[in-house]
Formats: structure tokens, C-alpha cells, sequence
């Protein structure tokens, strides 16, 4: 929570009226603005509710929803008289309530709708008091209806703020839009008449508030439309123009296809001489109702130029209907070179993404010439924000005269897509890296920049995202400065309230998220100086996550300053330069020293390889048993020169050659000094020198290992949400009509979430497969073989099979909805992820635990049944972790 949500909190809980659960509104009639003007589709303004009911912490996407013991909402009628059990409802029941909307609105090109929903006769003061945020959320269900007045099937887009999941008529729906971005609605076509519509109603501390009612506000949104190629977004995401020259080449547009049929993107021209246009990707597919990004790169032939005019060029696939243009334009910002100003560049899934650069200033008295290169000031945003938001892109207003690169990185979406996590993150460290091509495109000739030398500080989420690189980076991270910030998401709402659950499979789902606890990884801040900041009045982040990791710092030797401001809350004008916060970023940028170099005695903590940098010269690069932290103490004898290691749950890491000038090496109680090469062998890559354990438990030398698809390496490395760790755009994958909606709905909640680009091919065809991940759809036995020829994982048309690290198996039959979803390796350190079910009803249950919100916690596999509906992770049937070999790893659990 964050900033963001500070604003919208404010904004809910000051200007919401407050609508009595009990209130029996009218019956269901379609009630329009302006009376006698009939619109062609239409809300009603009256909803049937159906709760309250407990939901733990971003348990939702397992499902945990007690009425699907019933057979689910959506066979469930309106009856005033039916008592339903629920454990926060008075006297251990709820029923069925009308609630008049907040607001309907309807004209000719659309209708929208408000719902404020409040269930005032719970105590939720007294529940708060014993559970603290985690009571605060709950979920329930609402009945609505779209009525279409026209004549004619009508195509529309359906925007669903705050909700995750809902139903129309007897279709699912899965993804929503949880954070209310409006990037990727729903593309459907309704027939004439009224159309039935269930929301599930979830309440999220960290995205609605802890403070006050505890109230749902959600928003639908009906928009009618073209049917063809359309601009899901007004103008062109576009650099900022400084002296004269566009500050970066690459630009995008989004586009939506609401026709019935694919669409081909031909190519992007500039509709004005004084520009050119080029398209980076010709000849990729907009599936019909999906949203694509489409990248191309500009450049500017007059200095003046105003503005950017271009045409989308493309054809419906198989050439009917001729070549047609969807034109858009954009007016350019102009800056001076010195002020924030907008720089654009790839994300590893090739998606165009921004951050604002603000270079040193010429006034600021730094080491003149080109050569003096200067640190990067890292400033992440709070949750809700977008990086070009003045609050953001002036917050360092104050201090000009920095003697470093100050940028701040947009992480894509304002939940910067996953709290500056592997989706987030990739944006930032691609932002500076793009620094040296912005140096080029303007021809600077002020100092330059050092891309591995990092101040990062940041604000709320932003403050989280600064642990994050504090941890995962520490070779990079020269200082740090975490304001307001929370340290994880488990310790900020906690998960009481999940549905009971066998501690084993709690264990391997909390397991799955251990690179976001940053409380277990402090041990890699040793040697970086922190300067933490907090307001003692802040009711958002509470103190206590500062707190806390303040002490933890202390007992990992880390130094640190805390600083808690009496008077102050979550956010104040200033908050980002008090003096104590400049004097710290005017200290540290001027600071030469070589983190590393320095360090001699230390621990190194991994939750995972795959995210993980080095530290002090030393870099995990397998984990023996995944889901479980692994670490090594490097102590320093300073009298004999000698270094001893002790490694715990390391199955392979590399030494950077400058221990071969110590007098000895002991790795785990054993010498490997004399094992050790010498600096020209080809054993020494980029300076790493290989070590792996051998099946005696003996330390080797090793060669750097083959990315082949036998060892899990790299990008690989892992739980579920590795597959965000892509180079290119996904591609999801399937083989019938049936299996298209689950590949639309991935499709589209990647770019919801994540502004994710993806293609989606009949797997029975050649097509653009990129070189990004592969998601794979598949039902029964129709599933694309696995790169890897004795995967543990299964599947006929009607079982699925796994096959345990012993080599036992274990086979499930495809009763009560078997479905699962799970990683497979594909050559080049990529990554597949298989969505698949026995049938389409069960498919739709693991395609729920896609990556998208954070939090939720999926392991490599899930194997579940239909009980997961009701009764969450509890309904997995089996779980776990692959090992480096692809093995199912001995802390999985089969059922
Ligand atoms: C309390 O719940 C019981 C069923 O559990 C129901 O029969 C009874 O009517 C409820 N009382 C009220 C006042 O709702
Ligand atoms: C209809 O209402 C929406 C918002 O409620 C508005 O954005 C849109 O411009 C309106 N359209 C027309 C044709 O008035
Ligand atoms: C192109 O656009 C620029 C401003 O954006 C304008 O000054 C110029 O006259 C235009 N040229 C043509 C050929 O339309
Ligand atoms: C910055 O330096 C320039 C000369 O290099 C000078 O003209 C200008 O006044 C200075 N600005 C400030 C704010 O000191
Ligand atoms: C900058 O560095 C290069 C290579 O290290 C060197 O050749 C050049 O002379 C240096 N220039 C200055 C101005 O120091
Ligand atoms: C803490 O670090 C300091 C300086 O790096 C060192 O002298 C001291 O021995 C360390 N203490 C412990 C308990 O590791
Ligand atoms: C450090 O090395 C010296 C010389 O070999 C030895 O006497 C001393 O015991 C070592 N210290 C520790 C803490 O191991
Ligand atoms: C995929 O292609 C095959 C072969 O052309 C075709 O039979 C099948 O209908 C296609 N499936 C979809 C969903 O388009
Ligand atoms: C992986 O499991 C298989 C049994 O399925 C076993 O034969 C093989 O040795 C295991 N590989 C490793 C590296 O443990």
C-alpha cells in the first residue's frame, strides 16, 4: 500500500456515502439517466448481495470461496429467507440483501455502474482487534443484470475496476482488473435481451485500505465499439524532446482487436514528412479481443516538430477486406536536457516502457570530463504512481546539484507489475542500461555515467522494491535510503483467515515467495549503508516494518540509520529530501568505495538463484533443495590470509578469482586451494571460477554448466512466477476453440497486470513463436510434448501422472475436476508453463494461478481438484518444487 492508495482512500472514505446493507431498493428495472431515451445497453442500478464471507490475504486466486460448496453463486437464487453459514456473520450466518448502486449512467455509447458495498452489522472493530488488517477483508457475491436494448448483438468492451473474478451468463471469467488500470477489458458480444452478471466481491487491504469502513467499492464499465482494429489507449507512448532530439528512439501504441477476426499488423508509417517511422516487429497477429502493444522506433527530421502523426497499417489475417490504417497522434513535451524528462526503452518481454531521467546537473561540481563516471540515483515509486506523476518525477527537485544520474524507473504499471519484484525490477535495471544510448541520441558531453555503482531509495512500495535490491543486489547497491517502505507482504496484511490448511502445503506455498521476505535475506546488506525514514503517524506502512528491520539490521552488522519523524504520516510534501535524506545522497554519491572489495567477512542468503546477484565475489547458482533458503558465511582470517566457507543448502556457486590470492580456500572443512585453477584456465569465466557439489557431498571444481534443457539453470531458477523471467514476448499456445478463451483471458490479464505482450498461435500451426516463454494450453491428452524426454509430469486424456525424486509414481484419475498447472524447461534457459485440465471446466481452475497478483504464492506444479474452490490450497492434491535436475524435489508433497 502505498501512496497511491493513500489517495484513493482519502478520496473513498471522504466523498462515499455509506449504503445500508439492509436497504431494500426497487425491484430490478433497467433505470436510465434521462427518462424516455431508450440507450442500447444498460445496468441495473439494483444488485442482490450475498455475503459476508471470510478470505484470507490474496487467497481468492485458489478460489476459497465457501458458496462453491453450494454449487456456486451462480446457482444460487435470490431468497430473503435462506440463512447461508458464514464465520463473520452475526449469529454465524448471512443472507441474501438488495443494494442500490452508488450511481448508473447510461447514454448512447455506454452504461456505468458504482457499487459501495458495506456490511455494517458485523463488529468489525472487534474483529480488527483480535485479527488485526486481516479481518478487514472478506469477500461476497453480486447479482446484476446487462440489459441490451437494441435490436442488434452488440460488441462491447467490459471494464471491471477492483474485481477479480465474475460471471456473465454461464461464462467465467478470471483476472478482472484487481488494481483498476482499465488496460486489458473484456471484448464480448451480447445478444438483445438481459444478460445475467455475478462479481465476486473481494476486499484487499493492500490495494482498498486498512483505515475506516471497511467498504468494497467497484466499478463496471460497458463501452460499445467498432468491431475492428482500435486504440486500447488515446496517443503514443514517445520519449520527451531535448534540445531539439527525441530522447530516445522506441515508441508504442496500444491496439485492440474487437473484431470476430485476427488481425494482421503490416507495418507503421509516419503520416508527415518531418517525422519517419519504422516498425521493429512486421507481421505479428492481434488476435480477435485481444490488446497488443505494437513497438516501432521514430525519429525526428525538424527540431520544431510539434507533434507525431502515424498509421497502424494492417489487414484482417487472410487478407479480406483489403489494408486499412488506424492513425494516431501525439504531441511532443519539450525539456531542457538538465530537467526531468522522459526517456523510453525495451523491457526484456520487448514491451516499450519509460523512466525519467534527470542527468547531472551542469552546475553540480562533480569530477568534469567524460571519463569521471558517476553513480545511478535509483528512486522507486509507491504503489498506484506513475514515474511521470509530478509527486514522482520532481520529488528530488530540491537537490540539483547532485553529482549523480538520477532516474526513476516507471516498473511498467503504477503496481510497478509486481512490486518491483522479477517483472519490476528487469524494467528498472533495463532503464539503466539504457543510459549510455540516451547519451549517444543526445550527444551528451557532460560526465558519464558507472551503470554498476547504485544509490536506490524509494517511497512505500517503492520502499519495498529498495530491500528488494538491497538483497538481491548488493554487489550494485552503494547505498540505500528506504522510506516508509514495508518489508514484506505477509508481514503488511497478514494471512490469517486463509481456509485451514495442512502445514505442509502452507510450507511450499510460503516457501514459493522467499525472495520477497526481506526480513530472512538481511544478511546481504552487510557493508551497504542504509538510511531508513519513516513517519511515526503513518497508518498506511506501519513504523513497525521499519522498525523491526532496523533491528535486524543491527544483529546482521549491518550499518544503519533509522530515522522516525514524530509528526509525520505515510507521505508529506518533502518527504524524499529531508535534510537528513540529502545530507545522506550528497554523502554516499561522493562515496568511491568498492562495496565488495571491502568485504571479507559476510553471509550470502538465496531464496532463489534465479533473482539473485552476488555479493563479496561470490554467486549461488543451484540450490539443493528449491523452496528453501540457502546460504554461505565467508569468514576472513586477516593474521593467516585465509578464507573459510560454510555453505548450507548449496549445490553449486562460482568464486570470483580474486580468492586465489588469499592463502586458503576451505570450502565446507576442506581445502581447494590446490583444486583451485590458475588465472589463465579456461576453467576462469568472466572471472568465476565454478563450484559444485559432487554427489559425496565433496566440493569440485566444475565447468560452467550447459543450459541444456537436462539442468534447471539461470532464468530458470525459481517458484511459478519464473516464467515472468522472459526475453521477448510470450507466446501462449493452444489447439482448439475451446482452449482459445483460456489463452485470450492469460492474454489479457498479462497485459493487465504486467503490460505483458503476448501472441497466441494454434499450436497445431507453425507460428511467431519469438524467443520469449512458452505458455502452453492443453486439455485431456491434446497437450505439446515436453522438451525434456523424462519429465516427472504426465498426462493422458484422462489421468496425470508424477513421478517422485525416488521414481515412484503416482498416478491421479481424472474425477472431480483434475487440472494442473506447472513449469517445463525448453532449451536457451527459457521456460514453459502448462495450463492444463482433463476438461474445459477444470482447465479454467489452474489457469487461475497464472502469475498475476502477488502474494498468492504458487510453487513450480500445483495438481488440483475442484475443491480448491471452496476449499483453497487445501484442494491441491499435490505441489511442489522442480530440483536442478527437473526432479520433483524431496519437500514436494503428493497426496
Ligand atoms: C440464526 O441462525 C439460525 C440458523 O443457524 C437461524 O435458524 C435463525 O433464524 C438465525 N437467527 C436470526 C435472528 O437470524
Ligand atoms: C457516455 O458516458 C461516458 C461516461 O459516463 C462518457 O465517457 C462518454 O463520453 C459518454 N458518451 C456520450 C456519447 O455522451
Ligand atoms: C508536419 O508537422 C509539423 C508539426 O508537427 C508541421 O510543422 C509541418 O508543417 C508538417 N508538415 C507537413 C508536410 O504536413
Ligand atoms: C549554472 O551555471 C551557469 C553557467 O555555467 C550560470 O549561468 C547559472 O546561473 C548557474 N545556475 C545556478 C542556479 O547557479
Ligand atoms: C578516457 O579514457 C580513455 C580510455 O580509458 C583514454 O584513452 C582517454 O585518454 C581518457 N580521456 C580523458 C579525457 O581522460
Ligand atoms: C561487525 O563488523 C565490524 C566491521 O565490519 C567488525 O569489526 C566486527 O567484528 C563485526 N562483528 C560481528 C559480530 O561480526
Ligand atoms: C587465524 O589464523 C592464525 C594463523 O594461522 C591462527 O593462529 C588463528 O587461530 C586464526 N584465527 C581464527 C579465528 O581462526
Ligand atoms: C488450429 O489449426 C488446425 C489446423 O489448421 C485447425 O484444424 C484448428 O481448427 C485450429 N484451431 C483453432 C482454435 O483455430
Ligand atoms: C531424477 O529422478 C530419477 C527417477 O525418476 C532418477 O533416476 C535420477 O537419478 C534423478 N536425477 C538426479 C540427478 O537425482
Amino acid at each position: 500500500m502505498t501512496f497511491g492508495k493513500c489517495y484513493r482512500l482519502c478520496f473513498w472514505y471522504f466523498f462515499i456515502s455509506v449504503i445500508d446493507a439492509i436497504h431494500h431498493g426497487p425491484a430490478m428495472i433497467p433505470l436510465d439517466s434521462q427518462e424516455g431515451i431508450q440507450h442500447p445497453i444498460t445496468f441495473t442500478s439494483t444488485w442482490q448481495i450475498l455475503g459476508p464471507f471470510q478470505i484470507g490475504t490474496r487467497e481468492a486466486t485458489w478460489g476459497s470461496d465457501p458458496l462453491e460448496f453450494f454449487g456456486g453463486f451462480r446457482n444460487l437464487q435470490y431468497d430473503e429467507e435462506t440463512h447461508y453459514r458464514s464465520s463473520i456473520g452475526t449469529n454465524g450466518t448471512v443472507k441474501w440483501a438488495l443494494f442500490e448502486s452508488k450511481s448508473t449512467k447510461s447514454n448512447s455509447s455506454g452504461s456505468d455502474v458504482s457499487l459501495s458495498v458495506t456490511f455494517p452489522k458485523v463488529d468489525w472493530t472487534f474483529l480488527q482487534s483480535v485479527y488485526g488488517w486481516a479481518a478487514l477483508q472478506y469477500q461476497a457475491w453480486a447479482r446484476g443484470e446487462i440489459t441490451v436494448t437494441a435490436d442488434e448483438p452488440q460488441t462491447v468492451l467490459l471494464y471491471t475496476d477492483y474485481i477479480l473474478e465474475y460471471w456473465i451468463d454461464d461464462n467465467h471469467y478470471f483476472g478482472g482488473d484487481f488494481y483498476g488500470f482499465r488496460k486489458a477489458p473484456l471484448v464480448i458480444r451480447l445478444q438483445p435481451g438481459s444478460h445475467r452478471i455475478d462479481i465476486r466481491l473481494v476486499r484487499d487491504v493492500r490495494s482498498m485500505g486498512g483505515v475506516g469502513t471497511p467498504e468494497i467499492n467497484v466499478e463496471l464499465a460497458l463501452r460499445l465499439v467498432s468491431g475492428s482494429l482500435e486504440l486500447a489507449k488515446d496517443g503514443i507512448l514517445i520519449a520527451d524532446v531535448v534540445d531539439g532530439r527525441l530522447a530516445s528512439p522506441l515508441a508504442s501504441v496500444v491496439v485492440r482487436n474487437t473484431g470476430g477476426e485476427d488481425v494482421t499488423i503490416l507495418g507503421v508509417e509516419a503520416m508527415n514528412d518531418s517525422v519517419s517511422a519504422s516498425t521493429i516487429d512486421p507481421g505479428f497477429v492481434v488476435s480477435a479481443g485481444q490488446t497488443r502493444p505494437v513497438i516501432f522506433t521514430v525519429s525526428l527530421h525538424e527540431a520544431h516538430s510539434s507533434s507525431v502523426e502515424i498509421a497502424i497499417r494492417y489487414e484482417r489475417t487472410g487478407g479480406v477486406g483489403g489494408i486499412s490504417f488506424l492513425t494516431v497522434s501525439q504531441a511532443l513535451t519539450r525539456r531542457s536536457i538538465y530537467s526531468p524528462h522522459k526517456i523510453t526503452h525495451l523491457h526484456p518481454n520487448f514491451i516499450v516502457s519509460y523512466a525519467i531521467l534527470r542527468p547531472p546537473w551542469r552546475n553540480a561540481t562533480c569530477h568534469p570530463g567524460k571519463n569521471s563516471s558517476l553513480p545511478v540515483l535509483l528512486q522507486l515509486h509507491g504503489a498506484g504512481l506513475e514515474a511521470d506523476d509530478d509527486l514522482v518525477a520532481h520529488a528530488l527537485d530540491p537537490i540539483p546539484d547532485l553529482c549523480a544520474w538520477v532516474l526513476f524507473p516507471a516498473g511498467v504499471t503504477p503496481w510497478s507489475g509486481d512490486d518491483w519484484h522479477s517483472w519490476g525490477f528487469a524494467d528498472v535495471e533495463h532503464a539503466v542500461h539504457f543510459i549510455p544510448s540516451w547519451i549517444e541520441a543526445v550527444d551528451w558531453q557532460g560526465p558519464g555515467v558507472n551503470l554498476n555503482r547504485w544509490l536506490i531509495s524509494g517511497h512505500s512500495n517503492g520502499g519495498q522494491g529498495t530491500w528488494y535490491a538491497l538483497t538481491h543486489r548488493p554487489s550494485n547497491v552503494i547505498a540505500a535510503a528506504p522510506v516508509s517502505g514495508y518489508t514484506s507482504i505477509q508481514k503488511y496484511v497478514p494471512y490469517e483467515f486463509w481456509q485451514p490448511i495442512d502445514p505442509r502445503r502452507s510450507a511450499i506455498l510460503s516457501g514459493s515467495l522467499n525472495s520477497y521476505r526481506h526480513e530472512m535475506l538481511i544478511d546481504n546488506c552487510r557493508g551497504i549503508p542504509i538510511l531508513q525514514q519513516h513517519g511515526r503517524a503513518d497508518d498506511n506502512v506501519p513504523t513497525y516494518h521499519s522498525r523491526f528491520l532496523s533491528q535486524l539490521l543491527l544483529q546482521a552488522n549491518v550499518s544503519s540509520q533509522y530515522y522516525e519523524l514524530r509528526d509525520e504520516g505515510h507521505w508529506f510534501d518533502g518527504v524524499m529530501t529531508t535534510t537528513h535524506l540529502r545530507e545522506f545522497y550528497q554523502e554516499q554519491v561522493a562515496n568511491n568505495v568498492e562495496i565488495d572489495d571491502n568485504l571479507q567477512t559476510f553471509s550470502l542468503v538465496v531464496a532463489t538463484p534465479g533473482d539473485m546477484g552476488p555479493k563479496g565475489g561470490i554467486r549461488v547458482t543451484q540450490l539443493e533443495i528449491p523452496g528453501q533458503y540457502g546460504r554461505i558465511d565467508v569468514i576472513f582470517n586477516a593474521t593467516s590470509g585465509a578464507y573459510a566457507l560454510k555453505t548450507s543448502n548449496v549445490m553449486s556457486f562460482e568464486i570470483h578469482y580474486r580468492f586465489l590470492r588469499s592463502s586458503s580456500v576451505v570450502v565446507d572443512d576442506r581445502e581447494m586451494r590446490s583444486q583451485l585453477p590458475d588465472g589463465n584456465s579456461p576453467l576462469i569465466d568472466h572471472g568465476q571460477i565454478s563450484l559444485q557439489r559432487a554427489l559425496d557431498g565433496v566440493w569440485e571444481v566444475h565447468d560452467v554448466m550447459n543450459p541444456g534443457v537436462i539442468h534447471r539453470s539461470g532464468r530458470q531458477l525459481g517458484s511459478l512466477d519464473a516464467i515472468l523471467r522472459v526475453l521477448g514476448h510470450f507466446t501462449i499456445r493452444h489447439q482448439s476453440a475451446e482452449t482459445f478463451e483460456i489463452a485470450l483471458q492469460v492474454s489479457r490479464n498479462l497485459f493487465q497486470y504486467f503490460s505483458a505482450d503476448s501472441a497466441i498461435i494454434n499450436s497445431s500451426l507453425t507460428g511467431d513463436y519469438g524467443t520469449g516463454n512458452i505458455i502452453t494450453i492443453g486439455i485431456g491428452e491434446h497437450l505439446h510434448p515436453s522438451a525434456h524426454s523424462r519429465f516427472p509430469i504426465e498426462v493422458t486424456a484422462s489421468s496425470l501422472l508424477i513421478r517422485d525424486c525416488e521414481g515412484s509414481e503416482k498416478v491421479y484419475e481424472g474425477e472431480d475436476g483434475l487440472s494442473a498447472i506447472f513449469l517445463r524447461p525448453l532449451n536457451d534457459e527459457r521456460l514453459e508453463l502448462v495450463i492444463w485440465g482433463v476438461d474445459k471446466r477444470s482447465l479454467q481452475l489452474a489457469a487461475r494461478l497464472v502469475p498475476m497478483l502477488t502474494g498468492v504464492g504458487q510453487p513450480d506444479f500445483v495438481v488440483m481438484r475442484r475443491s480448491c474452490l471452496w476449499k483453497g490450497a487445501e484442494g491441491a492434491v499435490a505441489m511442489g518444487f522442480f530440483d536442478h535436475s527437473w526432479n520433483v524435489s524431496k519437500s514436494s508433497l503428493i497426496g
